[in-house]
């Protein structure tokens, strides 16, 4: 069945949006000759100045807009990310630095948590590349006491001077835009993007060609890495922004964690001969579909994380590996049913187990969704990894 099919129809503003969009995207095909990256098309689409989709005003996360995060889900998320951030900073002092932090949601929960216990970070910093979503934090966080507030400031940039404490990613590392390749009986291609011209659902369509140098150098060290061939036509994805983007964050970190937290896979299992059309997903008014040309620059576009990679760019980057789990066993390992049980009421409890059986979960976001610790200067005590196996990664 067509993607397009179970979707809901785009309003009259949606399309005009995805209009604007998709000539910015035509116009760029245009001048490069008639082919696009699938990391630029993913770039323009979501990231676009004004136009793209987390650069423009649609509702993006929550209730009303295309899907939900574990913060947004329950702050029971948060509470136990508090926990996490309060062990750390008792080590290291200093401050939290939020990635991409959505409604802001995240933030005003773990400052909450960390102020009833005594244990605000000196600030907290957050840096987003969506203004629309920073104005939205902003409106959200005025809310907090003023004492709490006057601790949060929005950065243009990473920080250039060293930062002790904790530097927090949920949902970030899948949104940085991928490179796709298929594997053909010729050898590896790259999936690209051009002008679908007569089609009349899409604008944009796959094409092939050669592999540029990067691209065959990442996928070459994969495919020797795995432990059986991958089939022809196996397609998957490879986000070679990832290195650079861990590297840049493992640049200022001079004491402290860097807690990764998506849904991923170790290598072996991201690239399994059995996940033959990849793991990029599109989201659309809470359905999840893969066609990534449909609603162009109106819906999400994200693909799962290379954990593996995750690991082999921290410790290129002098950073310790020194976690990683699952979401459901780094929540349990922060006390997560011990905030279940203490709920005030029954009706309260119940809502709070619906809300915990959400997280973990194996069907739910419990196993997919990973957490990894990355740290530097000296060894810190982490709960949430508690169960945490490294020889996962391998
Ligand atoms: C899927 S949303 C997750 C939001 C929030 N962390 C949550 O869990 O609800 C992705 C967020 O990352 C932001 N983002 C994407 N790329 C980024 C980058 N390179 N640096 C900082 N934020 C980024 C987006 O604007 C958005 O706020």
């Amino acid at each position: 069945m067509s993607p397009s099919s179970i979707l809901p129809q785009p309003s009259v503003e949606e399309r005009a949006c995805s209009e604007a969009v998709s000539e910015l995207i035509r116009a760029e095909l245009t001048t490069a000759g008639g082919w696009l990256s699938f990391e630029r098309f993913m770039e323009l689409a979501l990231y676009a100045p004004g136009l793209g989709y987390y650069s423009a005003g649609s509702a993006k996360l929550g209730a009303g807009g295309d899907f939900v995060t574990a913060p947004e889900s329950s702050d029971l998320f948060s509470r136990c990310l508090a926990r996490q951030c309060a062990e750390v900073l008792a080590v290291t002092g200093g401050e939290i630095l939020e990635l991409g932090a959505g409604t802001g949601r995240m933030a005003a929960m773990l400052l909450t948590e960390l102020e009833a216990g005594g244990v605000l970070p000196e600030r907290y910093a957050i840096l987003e590349v969506s203004a629309d979503l920073a104005a939205r934090q902003r409106e959200r966080l005025a809310k907090l006491p003023p004492a709490v507030r006057e601790r949060v400031v929005w950065l243009e940039r990473l920080p250039e001077r060293p930062l002790r404490g904790v530097v927090l990613a949920n949902e970030v590392a899948d949104a940085l835009p991928c490179r796709r390749f298929t594997l053909t009986a010729d050898g590896l291609s790259e999936l690209g993007v051009a002008l679908a011209d007569g089609d009349p659902l899409h604008e944009f369509r796959d094409a092939l060609r050669a592999p540029d140098t990067a691209l065959a150098r990442a996928c070459d060290e994969i495919l020797t890495q795995l432990p059986e061939p991958l089939p022809h036509g196996y397609t998957s994805e490879v986000c070679l922004r990832l290195a650079p983007w861990i590297e840049s964050l493992g640049a200022f970190l001079a004491q402290g964690v860097l807690l990764i937290c998506d849904y991923g896979l170790p290598r072996r299992h991201y690239y399994h001969p059995q996940r033959l059309t990849g793991t990029l997903r599109c989201h659309y008014r809470h359905r999840a579909h893969d066609d990534p040309y449909l609603n162009v620059g109106v819906q999400d576009i994200t693909a799962w994380v290379d954990f593996t990679r995750v690991a082999e760019a921290a410790l290129a980057s002098a950073l310790t590996v020194a976690g990683f789990t699952t979401q459901a066993a780094f929540l349990l390992g922060l006390g997560l049913e011990g905030m279940v049980a203490a709920a005030g009421t029954d009706l309260e409890r119940t809502r709070l187990a619906g809300e915990a059986r959400r997280l973990i979960m194996p069907e739910e976001m419990g196993e997919a969704f990973k957490v990894m610790a990355l740290t530097r200067g000296g060894d810190m005590s982490l709960a949430g990894f508690a169960l945490s196996d490294l020889r996962h990664l391998l």
